[in-house]
């Protein structure tokens, strides 16, 4: 698919004018799965960059290249994928460390803060990512801000009979909570652990160690999307004279 889209690209005289953003993911979720040494216990991130990690992760398996690794998946999306691409799995329950987790996000600052759950799937991923001894995430260039909370809402996880006095206290500290509703499917989205999203924008996140817990604070919030002082390493797709490139902060 990868070559096609180059080739169509290129014959049309424009190389990755055909769908930039998904060139840059495709070549920053393989640039990290390029990182990940035989032997290691993965964690699979979820989302459409990491879905190109754990694709090449099963190529450089099946060539050979990659050995003895196994993959700690952060979503029921993850997982089929991994099943899908030959990447063997293992539980939290099964391993006392994690090598490398590879995820996505929907923001990155300078700090390296994040916000995730773009997916839905912001808890599993904060377990996955947090235990890891090295924390990668892929980026295209359109997720860098300077400030969280610029282009996107914080993702909050709510069981169900708590979700009216979670959209209450959330209002009370100036948030503006919207409850995420499905595509395709009628009415909310329900996350792998079958609860509820709420969407919150802040007009301004000056402080995200402290709204990431403040939020956690509130009964019957399971967890939020905002990740602080846990990534290591920032891998980000751009496009430069016309050609997908990577480059890491
Ligand atoms: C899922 C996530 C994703 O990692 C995030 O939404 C980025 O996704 P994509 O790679 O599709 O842009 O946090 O909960």
């Amino acid at each position: 698919m990868f070559i096609l889209d180059k080739f169509y690209g290129a014959f049309l005289g424009m190389t990755v004018a055909a769908d930039p953003v998904k060139l840059m993911k495709q070549e920053v979720g393989k640039a990290a799965a390029a990182l990940v040494k035989s032997g290691s216990i993965v964690g699979l991130g979820t989302g459409s960059t990491t879905a190109y990690t754990i694709q090449f992760l099963g190529e450089r398996l099946q060539s050979g290249e990659l050995k003895d690794i196994v993959g700690v998946p952060t979503s029921f999306q993850s997982e089929v994928l991994a099943k899908q691409y030959g990447v063997p799995l293992t539980t939290l329950d099964a391993i006392d460390h994690i090598d490398i987790a590879i995820d996505g996000a929907d923001e990155v600052d300078p700090q390296k803060n994040l916000i995730k759950g773009g997916g839905a799937a912001h808890t599993r991923e904060k377990v996955v990512d947090y235990l890891a001894n090295q924390f990668i995430v892929v980026v295209d260039s359109g997720k860098l801000v300077d400030r969280l909370g610029s282009t996107f809402a914080v993702p909050v996880e709510v069981i169900p009979m708590a979700i009216t006095p979670v959209t209450d206290a959330i209002k009370k500290l100036g948030g503006k909570p919207e409850l995420r509703m499905g595509v395709k499917k009628a009415g909310p989205v329900i996350t792998d652990q079958g609860n509820m999203v709420l969407d919150v924008r802040f007009d301004s996140i000056d402080d995200p160690v402290n709204l990431e817990k403040t939020l956690n604070n509130i009964p019957g919030v399971l967890e939020n999307g905002i990740f602080v002082n846990c990534v290591n390493l920032v891998l980000v797709g751009e496009v430069k004279d016309g050609q997908p490139v990577v480059r890491q902060f």
